[in-house]
């Protein structure tokens, strides 16, 4: 199997084979996990901040007021002028993107949150940004890597006003590229070699997160789905493999452009000069170890090497606009507010409910359309599909449901799925979503969720369905990871949309997959639908043993006067 960037037919064939036979090695099932470490080796526990050292280090400014808009407004295409780009906002976009979020400590111990969740709070997603000359940060272009813990940029490398003009010629004055890699050694320490889907999940959240960052500042972020994963490697100096003797490497996720108007063409590939010029640009900073020890999981070394992006044309067609019902116009906390407040449930409390209305509204917002954040940042056809377990919605009878968010592929899911669901629509709810089987199914959402009582205990959970033979026929094998960035896309919309009427939801990478499967009247051989996420909203039931401290204040003098407080839980 050829690990290139351009796969002739037959490596094609052989690279989708290898997907195909990760993911189906990597299912749990119950009583039979996918490989894993058994036990959490602390000693090795992986460094979750990324650090360059040698490179300059630029600190951002912390913003002490809120410029943001209030947050059901980033919903509303237009509704939010553009600031323009300076340090100031360039650092707000980072901490609203990939920030820290708050420490927790318990019994002398301290961790980080971040605005973007993270299986096992492992945060294996670094982000970069390759920047145009700027006041408070340099007086040439560059390439930096995003330091969360110190709010920093870290210079690695500086380019020539011409090579920064050619790579960035087809985007608007004010626009800037930002750049997502994955360390999959940090999931795969506790996780082993279901790691790799954890990476592409956390992925998706990240680029959710930076999507609703750039909205908050009125800005536009879409991912440029023509360039290779070799192209970006290049760009962010991943493949500098001297910067990373004896320290984890890092594998390139994606390459997005932000700009201050939707008015954007696409940067179709780096051209050879700029390439050149960039390989041989003066780099700086050598990558920290993060482990001192590591354990191989071949199984994540295959599919890294099958799932290789190769360049590729634009997909034909990406979402469409869609007649979603619109965001209600009731007064929200701010978007910065509510990016920052969001955190994963660690328990339901078993009695909250939801609206019907706030149950649908949230649906809505995780339908695909080409106007709406963070929909307009994604460039691949929607190909996941929700199925709801459904267990306090008011108005809204226990059960199954499906919500087919390219209702296109209705008579393939109907004709693929048990004969005797009902499949009848949900009256007056301006949305493709069914009722399959009514009933209660807390238990059976628990016990697919890996034994989870958070799926079963909160208002309603569900699985993430994806079209996922068809889409790897269609797109190449590479397209495994931007299904999981789909589902985490949607996760990321769950997450502030939960957060914003007052509830609390929770991903659930852990679930047995073809229990779910089963549960739909799929057989275990057959992938043409796959569950590749699942997820929890409901009442959060806080543990008041750990104490919450502000995001910033190890920064001192700099976090004066964020008016970020201490709580408890
Ligand atoms: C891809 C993914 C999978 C996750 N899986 C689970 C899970 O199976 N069970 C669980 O309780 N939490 C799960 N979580 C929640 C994480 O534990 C949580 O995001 C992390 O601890 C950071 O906390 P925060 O979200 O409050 O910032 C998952 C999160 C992500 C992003």
């Amino acid at each position: 199997m050829a690990a290139s960037t351009e796969h002739g037919a037959g490596d094609a064939r052989d690279c989708l084979a290898a997907v195909r036979d990760y993911h189906r090695r990597t299912k749990h099932l119950p009583g039979r996990y996918a490989p894993g470490p058994g036990s959490l080796d602390w000693a090795n526990q992986p460094d979750p901040f990324r650090r360059y050292v040698g490179a300059r280090l630029v600190e951002l400014p912390l913003a002490r007021t809120d410029p943001t808009p209030p947050y059901n407004d980033l919903a509303r295409p237009g509704a939010v002028s553009p600031q323009p780009l300076s340090a100031e906002t360039l650092g707000l976009f980072l901490e609203l993107g990939l920030g820290l979020s708050a420490w927790k400590a318990y019994q002398g111990t301290r961790w980080a949150l971040r605005v973007n969740p993270s299986s096992g709070n492992l945060h294996p997603t670094e982000g970069y940004i390759v920047l145009p000359s700027l006041e408070g940060v340099s007086a040439y272009p560059g390439v930096y890597h995003y330091a969360p813990r110190e709010h920093a940029l870290e210079e690695r490398c500086v380019l020539s006003e011409d090579v920064h003009a050619t790579l960035i010629r087809d985007l608007p004055r004010g626009g800037f590229l930002v750049g997502l890699a994955s360390v999959h050694w940090r999931e795969a320490w506790k996780y082993g070699a279901r790691a790799y889907r954890y990476c592409q999940h956390d992925a998706g959240h990240a680029l959710g997160a930076l999507r609703f960052a750039a909205a908050a500042l009125g800005w536009h972020l879409r991912v440029m789905p023509e360039l290779a994963d070799a192209d970006v490697a290049l760009l962010l100096g991943l493949d500098r493999a001297g910067d990373f003797t004896d320290a984890e490497s890092e594998v390139p996720d994606l390459l997005a452009a932000v700009t201050p108007d939707p008015t954007m063409r696409p940067l179709l590939a780096l051209s050879d000069a700029v390439r050149e010029a960039t390989r041989q640009a003066h780099w700086r900073g050598h990558a920290n170890k993060l482990s001192p020890e590591h354990v191989h999981w071949p199984e994540l070394t295959m599919v890294e090497e099958a799932a290789v992006k190769p360049r590729a044309p634009p997909p034909a067609v990406a979402c469409q606009p869609q007649a979603n019902p619109p965001a209600p116009a009731n007064a929200m906390p701010s978007a910065a507010t509510l990016i920052r407040r969001r955190r994963s449930a660690v328990a339901m409390d078993e009695t909250t409910g939801i609206s019907r209305d706030d149950f649908l509204g949230i649906l809505a917002r995780s339908m695909p359309d080409a106007t709406t954040v963070p929909w307009d940042a994604f460039p691949y056809p929607p190909r996941i599909l929700l199925c709801l377990f459904v267990h306090r919605v008011d108005s809204l009878p226990p059960g199954l449901y499906a919500l087919l968010r390219d209702a296109t592929r209705k008579d393939a899911i109907v004709a693929a799925w048990r004969p005797d669901f009902a499949w009848a629509p949900v009256a007056d709810s301006g949305l493709p979503l069914f009722a399959l089987r009514s009933g209660d199914s807390r238990e059976a959402a628990a016990h697919i969720s890996c034994g989870q009582a958070i799926a079963g205990a909160g208002a309603f959970s569900l699985g993430m369905v994806a079209d996922f033979s068809r889409t790897l026929a269609e797109e190449g094998a590479w397209a495994y990871r931007r299904l999981f960035w789909e589902a985490g896309l949607i996760g990321q919309v769950l997450y502030l949309e939960t957060e914003a009427v007052g509830l609390r939801a929770t991903g659930i990478g852990c679930y047995f997959d073809d229990l779910m499967h089963g549960l739909l009247g799929l057989e275990p051989d057959d992938d043409t639908w796959q569950s590749l996420y699942h997820f929890t909203v409901g009442g959060a039931v806080d543990d008041d043993r750990l104490q919450t401290l502000p995001a910033y204040e190890h920064l001192g003098p700099r976090a004066n006067g964020r008016g970020e407080s201490r709580e408890s839980g």
